[in-house]
């Protein structure tokens, strides 16, 4: 299903929008706004993330903007549906890191425009930096401090770790690695718990198969990245297995290769078919990598923006082509979308394609004049156009959508949109 250039609804539901965006503008939002919206639109938007309830789709996706317990507090505040913590680097008990390379402070990160093939702008973040570089006992305490912050909020932690991936040449896997890492993590999720009953509540995490990945030799033969995608969810689960409360959700965390869209549709399919070792949840897709272009003197940088956007949709309309066809037989796997999202429009085209959840990184980071409320911080300002823009947000969109599809609409839910592309 497409979706059209501007929304069609009832006149009385895009008046109470256009009045929403103005006076929230000045004065804040309201305090709760699932409450808001399920009373004065009649619109239920809890959603799912690792097919774990959510109050609301939207997340802080890994990176720069989730690396402090003050940036958390921010999201927390805001009302954010989660947040993805900053990706670490997985060590062993020894301190070793094999994706050690990954460790990079970054020197500058320029938020700018950027064209698309289609002729269509957006935004992307240039830098050189990858994965966590601070030591490994602050991140953990990172995880200890955002779930104590987060607590009795609604909003969810998730713990993003970037693991060892075996070259074409290497045969071995660093179980050590996956071991230590994981149940140090587990452990620090649960010394951040605060309530008596979130005890038994999952943990979800995330694997990061980040876009510099792409442009490194790991990368380079298929049949490898197909292993990892194949292994990785097994070897982290054994790591916690038979541990208190080791009941965690694993996510991979996808991302574009140097391939073609076929590749990445078997990418998809590979861990669809899986067998008791599927993830029990993936984020599509991380960011486009370009090997030859620079950045202070350093060759390769990842980027986003409608290009990125553009692939993701069109590989996630393959792979709904491929079920439709009875290629995939498995049932769905819960999935997080990530990709250019900077509008409320296009959240709901991820959704149209099965997506739960959403996490963005780039639209938290544009320069302020972008966002026209004037109160808040920068996560409510964002969240504000991304709910309330008469044009481009996601009420008017999801009340597009829903109409359109003829969904039942006492209360319209968000989940029936983004269900129905798997029935
Ligand atoms: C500066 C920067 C740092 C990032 N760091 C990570 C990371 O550590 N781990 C990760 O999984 N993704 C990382 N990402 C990818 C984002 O989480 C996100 O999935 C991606 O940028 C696509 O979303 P966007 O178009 O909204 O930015 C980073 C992205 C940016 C721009």
């Amino acid at each position: 299903m497409t979706i059209p250039k501007s929304p069609a609804i009832p006149e009385k539901i895009q008046q109470a929008v256009q009045r929403d965006y103005e006076r929230f503008a000045e004065r804040g939002g309201p305090t709760i706004l699932e409450d808001y919206l399920l009373e004065d639109y009649g619109l239920d938007i809890s959603a799912e993330y690792a097919g774990l309830p959510l109050k609301n789709p939207w997340g802080k996706a890994s990176g720069q903007l989730s690396m402090t317990a003050r940036q958390v507090e921010e999201d927390v505040a805001a009302g954010m549906g989660f947040v993805a913590l900053k990706s670490v680097i997985a060590e062993d008990p020894t301190g070793n890191q094999s994706m050690g390379a990954w460790a990079i402070q970054e020197a500058r990160m320029v938020t700018e425009r950027i064209l698309g093939q289609s002729g269509e702008t957006g935004w992307t973040v240039t830098w050189k930096g990858r994965g966590w570089w601070q030591s490994f006992d602050e991140y953990l305490k990172l995880i200890g401090d955002a779930r104590r912050l987060a607590s009795g909020s609604g909003t969810m932690i998730v713990p993003s770790c970037k693991y060892h991936l075996p070259s074409s040449e290497e045969s071995e896997w660093r179980k050590e690695e996956y071991e230590y890492t994981t149940q140090k993590i587990l452990e620090a999720w649960q010394s951040g718990d605060q309530s008596s009953t979130a005890s038994s509540t999952p943990m979800a995490l995330e694997k990061d198969f980040s876009p510099t990945l792409a442009g490194s030799d790991r990368a380079s033969a298929q049949e490898k990245i197909l292993e990892w995608l194949r292994v990785v969810p097994r070897l982290v689960r054994e790591a916690v297995q038979g541990r208190p409360n080791g009941d965690i959700r694993i996510g991979l965390k996808m991302f574009n290769a140097l391939f073609d869209d076929e590749f990445q549709l078997a990418m998809l399919k590979a861990i669809h078919a899986a067998g008791v070792d599927r993830p029990d949840f993936y984020v599509y897709a991380n960011r486009l990598f370009a090997p030859d272009r620079e950045f202070d003197g350093h060759k390769g940088v990842a980027f986003g923006g409608p290009d990125l956007s553009d692939r993701n949709l069109r590989v996630l309309d393959r792979f709904t082509e491929a079920r439709n066809r009875s290629e995939v037989v498995e049932p769905p796997i819960n999935f997080s979308a990530t990709g250019n999202i900077a509008t409320g429009r296009m959240a709901v085209e991820y959704a149209l394609r099965g997506a739960t959840s959403f996490q963005l990184h780039t639209y938290f980071q544009l320069p302020a004049d972008q966002y026209s409320m004037k109160v808040g911080n920068r996560t409510q300002r964002a969240l504000h156009e991304l709910y309330f823009h008469p044009e481009t947000g996601f009420i008017v969109w999801l009340f597009d959508t829903a109409l359109r599809m003829g969904l039942p609409s006492k209360p319209l839910r968000f989940m029936d949109v983004a269900r129905t592309t798997w029935q």
